[in-house]
């Protein structure tokens, strides 16, 4: 291998829902040099249960650096010049350990999971009001089941060998960044338990403001803080990986996966937004370093910090729990389609989804209802609807769910944004692409650089201090593809209000 032959390289680790990838770049042009990607596999074991092995997560993360590291040495490139490590999560998925074994004591529980939705019910109940914005103050969040926090609660109420750990004053919990951190970084033999602000503020546990676990939130879910890590910015040598073909490179950056596309989408300044769609489909606009609460349903969350003593960033975020997830259900589920890229010919083989309206809220809703009792509807079924309807009435629910996230955006914020800038693996998908234009009446930019992510994770880990290869104030926007609005306002509002009534009808279905 040559070495230096394109600049100083950073890798990221993109551990994300539904595949795990580490990728290359090089800090000089941001190109990605190669990649390997391994699918990993999710655990249904009752209904609305959703688990991964943390074990096989781990393994998913070695086997693609590994895989990456043989393609560098093909291309004749030295993996030496891998300057430093970022990793990005899908986020909110609790895992817990015994730090005397290394053993994780459980599957992760995966933020989709709504198996704690009976002690939301429960913690509402005592909750003055009954209101799901009691702690949003403090931690920008509403009670529900997605955060970290509850997740916790039910391991430490339900899973004995948790109990018996955690008397022992060995147990360990962290989002998916800070297992992947504890095991690189060495493990039993001094892994770093820490996370990132990003991370820490989807737990419920940490205070917004002061960006320290908040003693009061943590009496109010009744979880101890002595197994909570150590919270850092989102850019800095936390330590170096201790095994492997990358031994001895450190890892400098940590974001969550969402804030981490707003980072590669150059969203660094207030106002910026990006949408991003994977399993779920997650919106956020970058609010400075103001703390804004939103009054229309929206998360306050941590955007990025980059360095110890560097600004936090904030974001709103609107979130929507099932976005790729729905093309996936109608793959495994109905069998509609044979592989996710199918459903693109399949939906557009029809002109319009024949008045077919699909709320996918398999896990109850996220924003802007935060509602779990609501559940997957279908309406305006007639004798003639076909499963190439229901497939555009999927693709349809993804951009209806966005536009929500719009209204409420530009209700909080009083701007609306003047196009939407879009990556995550469904973007290449032109008709979904080109409906979420119509359907949310302002143009879409879809990078042609897709990897957004994973860049944001290398361009965190490359830009801290002591590493310095990547160069933050010399950002030149991507270049995108753009898709502009045809419908006509009347039709848009129509069909809106279409979707509305479905949403409507989804709700109040007991748990
Ligand atoms: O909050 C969950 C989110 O981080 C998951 O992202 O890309 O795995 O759907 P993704």
């Amino acid at each position: 291998p040559i070495s230096g032959k394109h600049g100083p390289l950073v890798g990221a680790v993109d551990q994300g829902t539904s595949s795990t990838r580490f990728l290359v770049f090089s800090a000089v042009t941001g190109e990605v040099l190669t990649y390997h990607q391994e699918e990993v596999i999710q655990i249904y074991p009752k209904e609305s249960w959703v688990e991964q092995d943390p074990s096989a997560l781990l393994k998913s993360v070695l086997i693609c650096i590994e895989k990456t590291v043989e393609n560098l040495r093909t291309l004749e490139i030295d993996p030496a010049d891998i300057k430093a490590i970022g990793i990005t999560n899908q986020r909110e998925t609790t895992i817990v350990w015994d730090k005397t074994t290394g053993n994780p004591l459980y599957n992760a529980i995966v933020w989709l999971d709504s198996r704690t939705a009976s002690t939301v019910e429960a913690i509402l109940k005592e909750t003055p009001g009954q209101n799901k914005d009691y702690v949003k103050d403090l931690c920008g969040l509403p009670i529900t089941t997605y955060f970290s926090a509850l997740k916790l609660r039910w391991l430490l109420d339900n899973i004995k060998e948790v109990q018996e750990v955690a008397q022992k004053g060995n147990l360990l919990f962290g989002t998916v960044d800070t297992w992947l951190l504890w095991n690189l970084t060495g493990g039993l033999d001094g892994g770093l338990h820490v996370t990132d602000v990003t991370n820490a503020s989807r737990t419920m546990l940490m205070n917004i403001s002061t960006l320290q676990w908040d003693p009061n939130l943590c009496k109010f879910f009744k979880i101890p803080l002595s197994v909570l890590p150590e919270i850092r910015s989102s850019s800095e040598v936390y330590g170096y990986i201790t095994k492997g073909p990358l031994l001895g490179v450190p890892i400098s950056g940590v974001l969550g996966d969402q804030q981490a596309a707003l980072v590669g989408q150059m969203c660094m300044s207030r106002g910026q937004a990006k949408n991003t769609y994977g399993t779920g489909c997650f919106l956020l606009y970058n609010t400075g370093t103001q703390i804004v609460q939103s009054e229309h349903g929206l998360l306050t969350t941590v955007a990025y910090k980059f360095g110890k003593t560097a600004p936090t960033v904030y974001a709103l975020e609107g979130s929507v729990a099932i976005a790729g997830a729905a093309v996936r259900w109608l793959r495994d589920n109905l069998n509609i389609i044979q592989s996710s890229a199918d459903i693109e010919p399949l939906a557009k083989s029809v002109k319009d989804s024949g008045g077919v309206y699909f709320v996918p809220a398999f896990s109850g809703l996220y924003a802007p209802y935060w509602r779990s009792d609501a559940r997957g509807t279908i309406c305006g079924l007639t004798q003639s609807s076909t499963g190439a309807h229901l497939a555009r009435a999927v693709l349809e629910a993804v951009c209806f769910q966005t536009r929500e996230i719009l209204d409420s955006m530009q209700k909080d914020s009083g701007i609306s944004l003047n196009k939407l800038q879009v990556d995550g693996g469904m973007t290449c998908n032109n008709t979904l692409m080109q409906l979420q234009a119509d359907i949310a009446g302002v143009p879409v930019a879809r990078p042609s650089m897709t990897e957004t992510t994973a860049l944001g994770a290398a361009m965190a880990a490359g830009a801290a201090e002591g590493i310095a290869v990547w160069d933050l104030t010399k950002l030149s926007p991507l270049t995108t593809d753009d898709f502009t609005p045809t419908l006509l306002p009347e039709e848009r509002e129509q069909s809106y209000e279409r979707w509305c009534m479905a949403v409507e009808r989804c709700m109040g279905w007991e748990l």
